[in-house]
């Protein structure tokens, strides 16, 4: 597994009130397993099944790299030996999948992180306007988690990043990642400067949207790959 040396450089710490603090910036997950199952899940002939495997396997491992500067407070256990120190995850943490897509990277995450709450979001994207229209929300108006990982494999524009960084902005939390499988540059830059304090954890960042706003090259739509709803060409 990579260790923060494979993470990007825009991936500072700082230290603040004695507590390792991360800012914000884009952190690319760089690791030949990573790189090797996004070419799979880029491959048009990739079944849905295949492909939700991949989706799994690259949000655990994302996930991995996208904790790293949790929080954590002792924590003292008894062995079947004797009593030893250990550690608690501190704080909530709350994992916000973006409807459909972001379904498929609920559960490899929930897997690292049982204690976690999962707050769902419903966005699409407007096939004219290329815009996020909210159709589900039920975050609460109080509470607010204090940690947030956004879930959701393709970022392009970046609009529905935005739309569910300023969702979780007027709950109130403190700190949130956004956990995208495949980037566009245009949209990791939108997240960036919109955003700058929220950490953006991407697999690949490919360089360019078409006119139809897809990421190119991309691995087409993850929703529908997921959830085999394909349409046929033509
Ligand atoms: C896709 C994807 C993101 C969004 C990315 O969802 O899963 O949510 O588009 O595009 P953006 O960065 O330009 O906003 P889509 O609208 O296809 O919905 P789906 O998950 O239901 O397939």
């Amino acid at each position: 597994m990579a260790g923060p040396a494979a993470v990007s450089e825009t991936n500072e710490l700082a230290q603040a009130d004695g507590h390792a603090k991360r800012r914000g910036g884009v952190h690319v997950v760089k690791h030949p397993l990573v790189e090797h199952h996004v070419t799979r899940m880029r491959r048009e002939s990739t079944r849905p099944s295949e492909f939700r495997d991949l989706v799994r396997r690259l949000a655990a491992l994302m996930a991995y790299e996208a904790t790293q500067d949790l929080l954590t407070k002792p924590y003292r256990v008894q062995t079947p030996l004797c009593e030893a120190e250990g550690v608690q995850v501190k704080g909530r943490i709350g994992l916000v999948p973006i409807l459909r897509a972001g379904l498929g990277m609920i559960d490899p995450v929930l897997d690292l992180l049982p204690m976690a709450e999962v707050w769902h979001l419903g966005l699409y994207r407007d096939e004219s306007t290329a815009q996020p229209v909210r159709y589900y929300d039920k975050l609460p108006a109080k509470r607010p988690v204090d940690v947030a990982l956004i879930l959701d494999p393709m970022l392009a524009t970046g609009g529905s990043a935005m739309a569910a960084l300023s969702a979780l902005r007027e709950w109130g939390v403190p700190r949130v990642k956004v956990l995208s499988l495949i980037a566009a540059q245009e949209g990791v830059d939108a997240v960036a400067s919109q955003f700058p304090e929220a950490q953006v954890y991407v697999c690949q960042i490919d360089p360019v949207l078409n006119a139809s706003k897809f990421i190119v090259p991309g691995l087409g739509d993850a929703g529908d790959r997921i959830f085999n709803t394909i349409e046929p060409r033509d």
